[in-house]
């Protein structure tokens, strides 16, 4: 959930290391601070409550000298978000500074512990034990070694973490560990100069060969090397891989928000999404990272899909997908439902974990549940290199590029690709679903990016989501509905309005609404009804006269050309007609613009929404 950066090397470490915090900020945002140190050992420490830009203020005036040194973007966990909780936290004699993305949940033991042995606490927060105990190691068993304090001060933490640490007396020298899956580490080096970040964003300006850090791994960080061990010390060979991602995939490229350009990229992601996968000619689908060969395939009792958020309403609507496509039953579990319900797991099952990060606390933990009791795993994963793509046994990447704005949308529709791709493999690779079927999907996916693009286009050009914004921006509440696959994009569309303007918003499904919602309705209580022209179109008809019946206004997701939904519905969100498997992967973009603009209309920080993070690393 926070952000932490490290830099050692010949140039100013602070501008470095504020740089890295921007490209981070979305991992947390409400402190911010940076610790510089010369090669001296002498140190300067900055911190800010509040955004980056009051850190970023600081430092300009402060003008800290170090060509080494760690930052951290904080996303509260133990105590408020005020400066003296914002990190680095240091050693009762300032020698040890540390930041950390985690959480200590034996912290109220510890720092009994540490206060009975007269260490004095300047914060509320877990992260000042780190530091305190690495010191109290330091000086008493580990003979002044850094690196064996840090390892004896790891072992004594609970709960996932990822830290880095410096020390005055070793100033060419950074120090970062992993403990579980508490958000990513990861290092890479270049002639003299080494980097680490929680994100990858935060290094790509520099190098695109990285490390990721595995759980129970420690790099020792010096210009231009780093060495790699495990927490008891045997050495580690671990070879950088080359990442895909540009630095200037990860910028707003003239966008006012990371969240817009998301959006308006999506016929160009969507085409990522698709590429390597499709045979045209043979009209087969190619899954080849997958690893499951047609033999398990075939033998499949279950597919149990594991996410939280938007990739759990992605997975929603795999449910309909590989049921219909491939012919086997679905369960979906929010994964942190699922990781503490003792859930029944058999060898012929496969657990696919949905998730853009790759580094959801929960997600992970429910893979590795799933797992442990014999369910083959695959990750429809967006983030290379992430730690769910070497938990699971098989990857499907999205291939979305860089998703930086917390709330979620290429991301959603790249997954929502790759389970349509999985269940037109599963039903190829069985036998159940025929080349004709599969040739018709496979020309409804090729025609997909280029009508996402047409309509995201004429919204540009036609103004209609600012329009709806202007009208709809100071409503209190709205209820989303929709059915069947529609059901999944109601919600979706509910969280991203919740997510980014505050509004509340519920997401329901339309054949439950006589069932007790309806109460709700009246002039001041608008209604978006999801409902294209698919096979349970009818009854959203029925749906969309009940709420008018009751003068409630109605926002309708409708296929272009609908007449009766033109007049019947106050405003008409139009998309394109096309294959009912596609329907839902177009009906959420109207969505998405609908909340951007709101969002914008209200003058809210679209990418940085009070109280979100973007990658979910703590339970
Ligand atoms: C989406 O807009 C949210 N910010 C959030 O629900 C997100 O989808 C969820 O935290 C899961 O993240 P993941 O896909 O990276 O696992």
């Amino acid at each position: 959930m926070c952000g932490i950066v490290g830099y050692i090397g010949e140039r100013d470490a602070a501008p470095i290391l504020l740089d890295g915090l921007r490209r981070l900020e979305y991992r947390g945002y409400d402190s911010a601070g940076l610790a510089v140190m010369d090669r001296a050992g002498a140190v300067m420490v900055q911190r800010a409550a509040g955004k980056l830009g009051n850190l970023a203020q600081r430092v300009e005036a402060a003008h800290p000298q170090g060509d080494a040194g760690i930052g951290h973007t904080r996303w509260a966990t133990h105590g408020p978000p005020i400066e003296r909780n914002a990190h680095p936290h240091s050693s009762p004699d300032g020698a040890i500074l540390v930041v950390q993305n985690g959480i200590v949940e034996n912290f109220h033991d510890l720092r009994a512990e540490l206060r009975a042995e007269g260490y004095v606490f300047l914060s509320d927060t877990d992260t000042e034990v780190i530091a305190h105990l690495i010191h109290r190691f330091y000086h008493n068993g580990c003979g002044g070694d850094l690196e064996w304090a840090m390892r004896c001060a790891l072992a004594r933490l609970h709960g996932p973490n990822a830290i880095v640490a410096m020390s005055k007396d070793q100033p060419r020298r950074l120090i970062a560990a992993r403990l579980g899956h508490a958000g990513g580490v990861a290092a890479g080096e270049r002639a003299g100069e080494a980097f680490l970040a929680s994100d990858m964003p935060a290094i790509l300006s520099h190098t695109d060969e990285i490390v990721h850090l595995e759980s129970g791994q420690m790099a020792v960080v010096e210009p231009g090397r780093i060495r790699y061990s495990t927490l008891s010390g045997d050495a580690v060979e671990r070879r950088p891989v080359s990442v895909a991602w540009t630095a200037a995939e990860a910028d707003k490229g003239g966008y006012a928000f990371y969240m817009e350009k998301e959006i308006y990229e999506q016929a160009a992601s969507l085409t990522a999404a698709l590429r390597g996968h499709l045979d045209v000619e043979n009209r087969r689908v190619e899954l080849a990272a997958l690893n499951l060969d047609a033999g398990k395939l075939a033998a499949l009792r279950r597919v149990t899909i594991l996410a939280c958020g938007t990739s759990y309403y992605a997975g929603l609507i795999g449910k309909h997908y590989l049921e219909r496509l491939a012919g086997v039953p679905v369960e979906v579990d929010y994964a942190s439902e699922f990781r503490y319900r003792q859930p029944l797991v058999r060898s012929d099952d496969l657990a696919v974990a949905i998730t853009q990060s790759g580094e959801t606390a929960d997600t992970l933990a429910a893979a590795e549940l799933a797992k442990e009791r014999g369910a083959a795993t695959a990750a429809i994963v967006n983030v290379e290199g992430s730690q769910i793509t070497r938990l699971c046994d098989g990857v499907i990447p999205m291939q979305a590029g860089p998703e930086i704005g917390v709330a979620s949308t290429k991301a959603f529709t790249a997954a929502l690709v790759d389970l349509l791709l999985l269940a037109i493999y599963i039903g190829q690779e069985t036998g159940r679903l025929d080349a004709e079927q599969r040739g018709e999907l496979i020309e409804a996916l090729l025609a997909l990016p280029g009508m996402a693009g047409a309509l995201l286009d004429e919204a540009r050009r036609s103004g209609r989501y600012a329009r709806l914004a202007e009208t709809f921006h100071t409503s209190r509440n709205f209820l989303y509905l929709g059915r069947g696959m529609h059901y999944a994009i109601a919600r979706e569309g509910a969280l991203k309005l919740k997510e980014i303007t505050y509004i509340h918003a519920e997401g329901y499904p339309a054949g439950e609404m006589k069932h007790g919602p309806i109460a709700l309705i009246d002039e001041e209580w608008p209604t978006v009804v999801v409902a294209p022209q698919d096979r349970v179109y009818d009854k959203m008809v029925s749906q969309v006269e009940q709420i008018k019946a009751r003068r409630g206004k109605v926002l309708a997701v409708a296929s272009e050309g609908d007449a009766y939904l033109a007049g019947a519905a106050d405003y008409v969100l139009p998309i394109p007609a096309a294959n009912e498997f596609i329907l839902p992967i177009l009906a959420v973009l109207p969505l998405q613009l609908f909340a951007y603009e709101i969002a914008r209309r209200k003058g809210l920080d679209v990418d940085q929404p009070r109280n979100l993070a973007k990658s979910v690393t703590v339970e």
